[in-house]
């Protein structure tokens, strides 16, 4: 048995999520935590909303409310989605916990006795018109990498580059739209990542295992780029962590608080130590490696443009407190999901957000899509036909109908309890034989977290059951041979219960409801599958649950294209 811990990236506070960003992280580090668990390890599965920084404070002024009362509603409306989608945490924390504070100023006061850290007078935009410094997400401008027209001040989101708001051509306040600005001096804090190159360097070349989308973007940054050059962790805004260093009072800092990319990698740390106050659980020894933490394997999830930080400025953090902290094992990146071809749009109500998407269908049927189509290798494309497909072909038609005949059959035959029959021949053989193979190799693609690969051989084991059916034919059988078609019956029961647990990662509530029809509540991951096989015995009570999936038509499809096509 081993110990994982996975943190799925914090998704900012600032509003509800489109499903792009539910498969960028949240989704896949749930299946990863559920097969983990059923297959018999530790894990510790942790999140959080990422509250501070110019985009939270942007939203709450959009919605007229105070900023702290905006996050504590909008995390408690994250919190639900994610509950609604079920994804599995073990704690859904905040970045602006007292733990958080607390860790913070601890990392920068470490940071500053190691002699990492510079006070330097900065230069800083200042808008006359609203009378504030502009850091980050409050200048808008031109990429000088790539020319995008709208990159932030803090990152471009066209090619990732890491900016200074000073860096943007042609700005312009995000607040008023106001191009009267002005360049201040400011004293702030820089953290000298540039002097943890060597052993920055090192630690990424040595991660050989993974992903290329991974080791690509963090050696684009560590070479070619700049995204080791040093870099300001305060900012001129309110809402925020008070830059201390430690425990103590930072001279020249009052009234400025840390940069938000600075404190929200540091609440994944501070998120499981909300998690140890809330449950008395232990969280060093997930997280200091001379607390138990180095038995841990530790993975996290994030979208690309967020692998930057996670390999090069969240590494330095820990790296350079000279402290034993655990870093990050293994980094699951992932490419981006596009609607119907294009973005999505939050202003153009382009694409479904996650709170749309639990209106109009259970979860399963956008877990089933989403994980079977998660944009690993390139990016995806959620279109609605594709959807239709995913759901009426693969859940509807193979898995739904299958559970469907057997059950119904069952109970017209033998009523709600298993029958007896023959014992087994060649065909359930043959079955056997595939399923074991196939398992063998979803339980590799799931270990290596290679998703559509895994939902691949899911759904071939869901096949092999369907024709199995088709091909011993029972209702035909029964005629005749009523003995064969009872064992037919049996076996396929069976695999009913295989289904339940083996489909668990991806679609928890479909698996519940076939776990309950089958009694089979406490079943657990198989070992040997023509044990497994037998497990369910003659006279085992059984039901016939409700429609599992129901199919999407085409009037509906159409209807939901229009919804969410966007033009609002
Ligand atoms: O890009 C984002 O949505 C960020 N809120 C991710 C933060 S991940 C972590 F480091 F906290
Ligand atoms: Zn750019």
């Amino acid at each position: 048995m081993a110990r994982i811990l996975i943190t799925s990236a914090l998704p900012y506070i600032n509003g509800i999520k489109h499903l792009g960003n539910l498969v960028g992280s949240q989704l896949p580090s749930d299946v990863y935590a559920r097969f983990m668990r059923a297959t018999g390890h530790e894990v510790l599965l942790i999140c959080a909303t990422d509250e501070h920084g110019t985009p939270a404070e942007l939203a709450a002024a959009k919605a007229g409310k105070p900023v702290d009362a905006f996050c504590a509603e909008m995390w408690q409306v994250q919190k639900d989605i994610a509950d609604g989608f079920r994804i599995s945490f073990d704690h859904f924390g905040r970045s602006s916990s007292p733990q958080n504070h607390a860790l913070t100023q601890h990392f920068a006061g470490r940071l500053a006795d190691a002699g990492l850290i510079d006070e330097v007078m900065e230069k800083q935009v200042y808008s006359l018109a609203d009378g504030r410094y502009l850091p980050d997400r409050y200048i808008e401008g031109t990429c000088p990498n790539c020319g995008y027209e709208n990159a932030r001040g803090d990152q471009c989101e066209n090619c990732t580059k890491q900016l200074d708001p000073t860096d943007l051509v042609n700005p312009r306040s995000a607040i008023s739209g106001s191009t009267d600005l002005e360049v201040r001096e400011t004293k702030h804090l820089y953290l000298r990542q540039s002097k943890m190159r060597a052993p920055l360097t090192e630690w990424i070349e040595s991660k050989t295992d993974w992903p290329i989308l991974t080791t690509s973007i963090a050696k684009k940054w560590l070479n070619d780029g700049d995204g080791l050059q040093d870099r300001g962790i305060t900012r001129d805004l309110d809402w925020g962590i008070s830059v201390k260093r430690g425990a103590e009072e930072w001279p020249g800092m009052e009234g400025k608080v840390f940069y938000v990319w600075f404190d929200a990698p540091i609440e994944y740390i501070a998120a499981t130590a909300e998690w140890a106050d809330a449950t008395g659980g232990n969280w060093e020894r997930w997280w200091r490696t001379d607390k138990g933490a180095d038995d841990v394997r530790y993975v996290q999830f994030m979208a690309k443009d967020n692998i930057p930080f996670h390999t090069l400025s969240f590494p330095a953090t820990l790296m350079g407190s000279g402290e034993p902290w655990k870093l990050v094992d293994y980094i699951k990146g992932f490419n981006w999901l596009l609607y119907e071809g294009g973005k999505f749009s939050t202003s153009q109500g382009r694409g479904v957000f996650m709170d749309q998407a639990l209106e109009i269908l259970p979860s399963d049927y956008w877990r089933w899509w989403l994980v079977s189509n998660v944009p690993e290798s390139s990016d995806s494309d959620f279109t609605w036909e594709s959807f239709q497909a995913g759901i009426n072909k693969d859940l509807a038609d193979v898995l739904g109908n299958f559970v469907s005949r057997v059950t119904k059959f069952c109970r017209s035959k033998w009523g709600e309890v298993v029958p007896v029959g023959g014992a087994y021949g060649a065909a359930e053989a043959a079955v056997i034989a595939e399923i074991s193979e196939r398992l063998d190799s979803y339980q590799v693609h799931m270990q290596a977290i290679e998703l559509r690969k895994a939902c691949q051989e899911l759904r071939a084991i869901w096949v092999a059951g369907n024709e199995y059916l088709q091909h011993a034919a029972p209702w035909s059988s029964f005629k005749t041979d009523p003995e064969a078609a009872a064992a037919t019956v049996r076996f396929a029961l069976n695999l009913i219960r295989l289904y339940a647990v083996l489909s668990e990662p991806v679609i928890p509530d479909a698996a519940q409801t076939m776990r309950a029809a089958l009694g089979a509540e406490n079943a657990e991951w198989p070992d040997d599958v023509a044990t497994y096989l037998d497990g369910l015995t003659a006279g085992a009570g059984i039901s016939v649950p409700d429609v599992m999936f129901a199919k999407i038509d085409d009037t509906a499809r159409e209807a939901l294209e229009a919804r969410f096509s966007g033009g609002n």
